[in-house]
């Protein structure tokens, strides 16, 4: 499997992708934080391995029996082969065991393409935050039972 935890290393080509996609304006002590936090789980899709060549990447929160999407991101030449997919399973079943009920996420009301992906992945709405992006979208949340998920 392609996936392994994200390392300081990375940055610069996580970075690349963010700007790529131009979705989300972390910067470098952000993504950082995260990798030095005990709460976070960050793992990139290394093409071949032992290249450095990551392709995409995912942030996760571990917050008590729940967990949370923060970030999922596939570089535009490698989207729609699966890549997406394979980042969410790993980050997810190493959220399942046991001790991790739902994972929930957020994502603008307008980004059809991630949201088509979570819903085909098992995500199910279950609300809306009015105005929620300093530009005034809304945001669409949603939810994963990641027990029946592994069922
Ligand atoms: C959302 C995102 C991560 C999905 O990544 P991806 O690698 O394209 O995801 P997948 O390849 O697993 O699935 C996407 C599509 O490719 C299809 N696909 C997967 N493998 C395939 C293959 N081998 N051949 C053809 N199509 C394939 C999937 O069926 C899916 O089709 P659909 O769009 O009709 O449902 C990506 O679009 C992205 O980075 N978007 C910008 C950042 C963003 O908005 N992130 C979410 C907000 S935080």
């Amino acid at each position: 499997m392609p996936i392994r935890e994200m390392k300081e290393s990375d940055l610069p080509r996580v970075l690349e992708i963010q700007q790529e996609l131009a979705f989300q304006d972390w910067n470098e002590s952000q993504f950082a934080a995260e990798l030095r936090a005990n709460y976070a789980l960050c793992v990139v899709y290394e093409a071949d391995q032992g290249t450095s060549l990551v392709n995409g990447y995912a942030v996760f929160h571990l917050l008590g029996p729940d967990s949370e999407l923060l970030s999922i991101a596939v570089s535009h030449n490698c989207q729609h082969k699966g890549l997406g997919k394979a980042l969410l399973d790993a980050g997810l079943s190493r959220l399942s065991p046991k001790d991790k009920d739902r994972c929930f996420l957020e994502v603008r009301e307008g980004n059809s393409t991630a949201r088509k992906f979570y819903e085909k992945n098992g995500f199910t709405l279950f609300g809306t935050r009015k105005k929620y992006y300093s530009d005034g979208e809304n945001a669409c949340l949603y939810s994963i039972d990641l027990e029946s998920r592994t069922n």
